[in-house]
């Protein structure tokens, strides 16, 4: 099963492209989903459908076509589907706390849990070998980043946290709960953290890998657009996923003459050009501005041509460059990581266990390293040519 996540700053046209791309595969014969992750959904609007498929009682996918389905995901339900426990457990903390009740249902919805739930349909969807093709169209930047980092934070939970907490529950309870302020989880939340968490089994495979997972950055000629694409660029790479296309959006046609827009034109001009030598050798590939908007089968068939001409596979591997490598050069262990746009003085970087830990900013990536790898230390870090390289050795 193939996944192309579409992701970038709210507005740019992630969900035209996704559903454009779904649009073509399905064309194509290819058994295709595209699932929109963003809580403002508008999935539905691009195709023009006049159904509220947020509401729709069944949280079955709509089909479009035979080879084409659309589903949003909608929280309130996946909570009640498969976050009981957890958030039963944080309705009762929230209402200790003198909140009312519509407002504790509301703040029990912690980040995270959409994306999770996704996640968790695109697991299953991967066992029953439903889709051959599965699209999500995501949230803004932010909210997609935390999509992809979820699963290792919780891998890394559920490895270092949850244990010890299950069982120090377990002896503490009783007790506790006389004392404390705010009622102590029970022991079903863990449970359902648990049963979560396997529901969530394979996953982090699936989206390291760059044949099976490829993430499509949108973006428009824009200076404030392109600064939040490189952003995202360095984070999806620091979390072990693939970029394999640059799509820029809205771009003035050539057909556009008007003075109005001759500082525009030179703007976007000076920006395409940035974009393509930035990002390289990843593609990019441009769409022009439409006339109107992109709504309804026809004008995403119109996208689509531009996307990906009358022949070309849109589910094609196009950059198959893994963000980072374990490699052992001149006898020397070495982790390298693509991460362009990152600056010196932004990176950190230790050693935790077995785990690498990097970080850019304020976002941290755990890296598992390889048994060979696991019991050497950091010895030299150096950041050149878009390339992070991290010399391992023996502890002295
Ligand atoms: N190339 C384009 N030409 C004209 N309108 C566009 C184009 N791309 C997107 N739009 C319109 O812009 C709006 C926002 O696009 P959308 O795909 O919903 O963005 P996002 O999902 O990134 O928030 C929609 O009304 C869409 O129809
Ligand atoms: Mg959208």
């Amino acid at each position: 099963m193939r996944i192309l996540l579409f992701s970038g700053k709210g507005g740019v046209g992630k969900t035209s492209l996704a559903a454009a791309t779904g649009v073509r595969l399905a064309q194509r014969g290819v058994k295709t989903l595209v699932m929109s992750v963003d809580p403002a959904h508008s999935l539905a609007d691009s195709f023009n459908l006049g159904v509220d498929l947020f509401t729709n009682a069944t949280s079955d996918p709509y089909r479009v076509n035979d080879f084409l389905d659309i589903h949003e995901v909608n929280i309130q339900r996946e909570i009640k589907r498969h976050w009981r426990e957890v958030s039963s457990y944080l309705v009762s903390v929230l209402r200790a706390t003198g909140v009312s009740d519509v407002e504790a249902d509301e703040l029990a919805i912690l980040p995270g849990m959409e994306e999770l739930s996704a996640m968790m349909y695109v697991n299953q969807y991967r066992r029953e070998q439903r889709y051959e093709v599965v699209i999500l169209d995501c949230a803004p930047t932010a909210e997609s980043l935390r999509f992809v980092s979820m699963p290792t934070t919780l891998d890394w939970y559920m490895k270092h946290v949850f244990p010890m907490q299950r069982t120090l529950m377990k002896a503490v309870r009783p007790i506790a709960n006389r004392v404390s302020p705010v009622e102590l989880p029970a022991d079903s939340y863990f449970a359902n953290m648990l049963d979560l968490f396997q529901k969530l089994d394979g996953i982090d495979e699936l989206l390291d890998d760059p044949l099976q997972t490829s993430v499509r950055l949108v973006t428009n000629p824009e200076r404030m657009v392109l600064r939040e694409t490189q952003r995202a660029f360095v984070y999806f790479s620091l979390h072990g996923l693939t970029v394999d296309r640059i799509l820029v959006n809205r771009v003035l046609p050539e057909a556009v003459s008007d003075a109005f827009f001759v500082d525009w034109r030179r703007s976007q001009e000076l920006l395409l050009k940035e974009i393509d030598e930035y990002f390289a050798p990843v593609p990019v590939q441009r769409v022009p501005l439409f006339q109107q908007e992109v709504m309804g089968l026809a004008l995403l068939e119109r996208v689509a041509d531009v996307l990906y001409g009358s022949g070309e596979d849109p589910a094609a591997v196009s950059s198959l460059e893994r963000p980072y490598t374990f490699e052992k050069r001149d006898g020397q262990y070495q982790v390298r990581l693509r991460l362009p746009f990152a600056t010196k003085g932004e990176v950190g970087l230790f050693k935790k266990g077995d785990e690498l830990v990097v970080q850019i900013g304020t976002l941290r990536r755990h890296i598992g390293l390889p048994v060979t790898m696991a019991g050497l230390v950091p010895a030299r870090a150096r950041l050149e040519n878009k390339v992070l390289t991290v010399e391992l050795r023996e502890v002295a």
